[in-house]
């Protein structure tokens, strides 16, 4: 059996209990960067005098070596990893064509620490950033982004699944200024930042014109799969429901990227091309060449949702609720 990893935060200001491995099973302290910070291997329990920044890994079975010496981009968690908003209107397709949606409501969900809302802000009506992480203080969020940026960047040096001519110095940098934006932005506008998961939101239907979504769906499928997850709860079932949930609260359109495989030469991805197939009632869509670079080859197509029933007139609040 492959070996998994299931990873407890401990970054709700403390934590005070005990944690029991099921057998075959082992406990390990680690950072915020999955480094070792206990070599006792079974931390029977645990009180506040951790910092919050330390998370607990289960690991195990310890039948078979990790797959993840493998491919390194591997991933046992989303990371909290963020995008320019120059970057994401390059994976929606949006550059130049931000006039058509001048007075729209735009959600962004998952907004991560990159700065998307803070580039529409001002360009269009409203802009709304949803993410679970959002619950944390701007403090831990910082923390959060910084050390998922390493590890994310450690795992891309050596990964087989980018062209070597990419540059990942250039490319950590536009990530660490779209977090300085993006923590600026959320100061200022802390109502537009919401704290909420896929596959449930927590806003009436239609009340988004335009709903953008990168770097979640199809890209955190399981590894089996072309996506980046050792673990299976990004499955297709989950993918159905996600997808319909961001059409539910769209009234006109929904943009998604990657809509491609993970790897060197990606491909579509078969989540996408499966849920193309069966789109919810009075929605029909496409798959775009976008022009983001994260440095694959092959097949870096974005998805395009529209609704093609007439839409219903917005409700007032996109926030409510
Ligand atoms: C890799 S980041 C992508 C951020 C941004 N959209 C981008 O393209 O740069 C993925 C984000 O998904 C968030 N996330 C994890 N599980 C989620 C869920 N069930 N629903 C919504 N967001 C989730 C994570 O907190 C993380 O910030």
């Amino acid at each position: 059996m492959a070996r998994q990893e299931h990873w407890l935060p401990l970054s709700a200001g403390g934590a005070c209990g005990r944690v029991r491995a099921r057998p075959g099973w082992r406990i390990s302290l680690v950072d915020q960067a999955g480094e070792p910070r206990d070599d006792r291997g079974v931390q029977p329990a645990f009180n506040s005098a951790f910092k919050p920044a330390f998370s607990f890994a289960f690991n195990g079975p310890f039948t078979a070596p990790s797959h993840r010496l493998k491919n390194p981009m591997q991933l046992a968690s989303v990371v909290f990893y963020g995008r320019s908003g120059e970057q994401a209107l390059a994976m929606f397709n949006l550059e130049g064509d931000l006039e058509q949606w001048r007075d729209a409501r735009v959600l962004d969900c998952p907004g991560g620490p990159g700065s998307l809302s803070a580039r529409l802000r001002g360009l269009v009506g409203e802009v709304v950033a949803v993410d679970p992480l959002y619950a944390l203080p701007e403090e831990e969020l910082e923390q959060r982004a910084l050390a998922d940026l390493e590890r994310t960047m450690a795992g891309l040096r050596s990964s087989p699944t980018l062209r070597p001519d990419f540059d990942l110095e250039a490319c950590r940098e536009e990530h660490i200024q779209a977090l300085q934006i993006f923590l600026e932005d959320r100061r200022r506008h802390p109502e537009h930042y919401r704290n909420a998961s896929l596959p449930e939101l927590p806003f009436p239907d239609q009340s988004f014109d335009l709903v953008l979504s990168g770097h979640l769906l199809f890209a955190y499928a399981p590894l089996r799969d072309g996506g980046l997850s050792s673990s299976d709860a990004f499955d297709l079932d989950w993918h159905r429901l996600a997808l319909s949930e961001l059409c539910r609260v769209s009234r006109r359109a929904v943009h998604l990227y990657p809509a491609h495989t993970i790897e060197r030469v990606a491909r579509r991805h078969p989540y996408a091309t499966a849920l193309l197939a069966e789109l919810p009632p009075g929605w029909r869509g496409a798959f775009c060449a976008s022009r983001y670079d994260q440095g694959h080859d092959g097949c870096t197509d974005a998805l395009q949702l529209e609704r093609i029933t007439a839409a219903t007139s917005r409700p007032s609040a996109a926030g409510s609720a």
